[in-house]
């Protein structure tokens, strides 16, 4: 366990150079953390990366595959003025310790056997690869990816992914969108790819990762081709607050003092009292409750839960869109309790 609560301090087992800027680092899992660290394809851990003396927390998918990898790995490309990515590119080696949280992230899939559309932008192939050779291995139905980089020299996992069609010929479908070759992939082509392929699927489930006017549009090809949003999940990215920037304690108008608060997580039910103008997550991990987080900020929605009784208020949101908040919804990062019984429930 490190010395930052919450955080376990890990031995990187390797680092693998995947392109001239993309590293794949992984982990050993000491046996008394496997419960803690394990994972569904698609989601992301959070490293403290050391810079200037201090600490950032930063996010990184995972691109291994639970059960089909011994270590949980993230890819990590370089990025013009990225403190995080270009410190683990440049220093990170095997048998360096580092600071890191459980995994965490619903970009994951609930059913593998379903046909899956994907699109990828550069390293936003990294939690796609995990979900697509989960399919793949543990699902039955058609995997279709459309992968978008600068030239042949960018793509993350070529080989790899070359291997798997191969394995998967019946299956796999994988389609390489060069920026080189045919510019920048926009909303028209990918509305073409997403129309044709649509029509080939059975109750299919997208999965969207990349650059951001990538996954805009990529979202935008698929709401015209006609899927319905609900079946679109979009892995978005913000760089998190510095980890010495304050945490928002001020009072909450309308905040319960000592509310109950009931919380459905993994199966397990625990009921539990906040404190004064105290979030949902900060008294689940006063209690030791192993509730998920990152970023603590309402930026990444690791902490996203569905309110099922009761009110709360949110200090900060820059993660649930209004679909979201329609569903139900919350940060429990940010939520506040405004009701004397509150309820509730984590995504399984
Ligand atoms: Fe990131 Fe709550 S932990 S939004």
């Amino acid at each position: 366990m490190s010395q930052v609560p919450n955080y376990h301090s890990l031995s990187v087992a390797s680092v693998i150079s995947e392109t001239d800027d993309a590293k794949s680092i992984s982990f050993e899992i000491p046996p008394e953390l496997a419960a803690t660290f394990a994972y569904k394809p698609g989601q992301f851990l959070t490293l403290r990366i050391p810079h200037n003396g201090k600490y950032i927390p930063r996010c990184y998918s995972m691109s291994s595959t639970p059960g089909q990898d011994p270590r949980p790995r993230v890819t990590v490309k370089r990025v013009d003025g990225g403190r995080g990515s270009n410190w683990v590119c440049d220093n990170l080696k095997k048998g360096d310790t580092l600071e890191v949280l459980a995994p965490a992230g619903l970009f994951t899939p609930k059913d593998l056997n379903r046909d899956f559309l994907l699109f990828a932008g550069g390293s936003g192939i990294t939690p796609v690869y995990s979900i697509a050779r989960a399919a793949l291995k543990n699902g039955s139905g058609k995997v279709t990816l459309f992968y978008a980089n600068r030239d042949w020299a960018s793509v993350i996992f070529l080989e790899k992914l070359q291997e798997l069609s191969m394995e998967y010929m019946e299956r796999l479908t994988v389609i390489h969108w060069l920026d080189s070759e045919k510019g920048f992939a926009n909303k028209g082509s990918m509305t073409v790819f997403a129309n044709e392929q649509l029509q080939q699927m059975q109750h299919p489930e997208a999965f969207i990762c990349g650059p951001a006017a990538f996954m805009d549009a990529a979202e935008a090809a698929l709401h015209d081709a006609g899927l319905p949003p609900d079946e679109v999940h979009v892995e978005r990215f913000v760089s998190l607050p510095d980890e010495d920037a304050p945490l928002d304690h001020s009072p909450v108008e309308g905040a319960v003092y000592g509310a109950q608060v009931e919380i459905s997580l993994y199966g397990e039910t625990y009921k539990i009292e906040c404190n004064e103008n105290e979030t949902i997550l900060e008294a689940a991990l006063r209690n030791k409750i192993q509730a998920p987080f990152s970023c603590q900020a309402g930026m990444c929605s690791a902490c996203m839960c569905k309110l099922e009784e009761g009110t709360v208020h949110m200090r900060h949101n820059e993660a649930l869109d209004a679909r979201d908040l329609a569903r139900g919804m919350i940060l429990s990062c940010q939520s506040v309790p405004t009701a004397t019984q509150v309820k509730v429930r984590y995504p399984d």
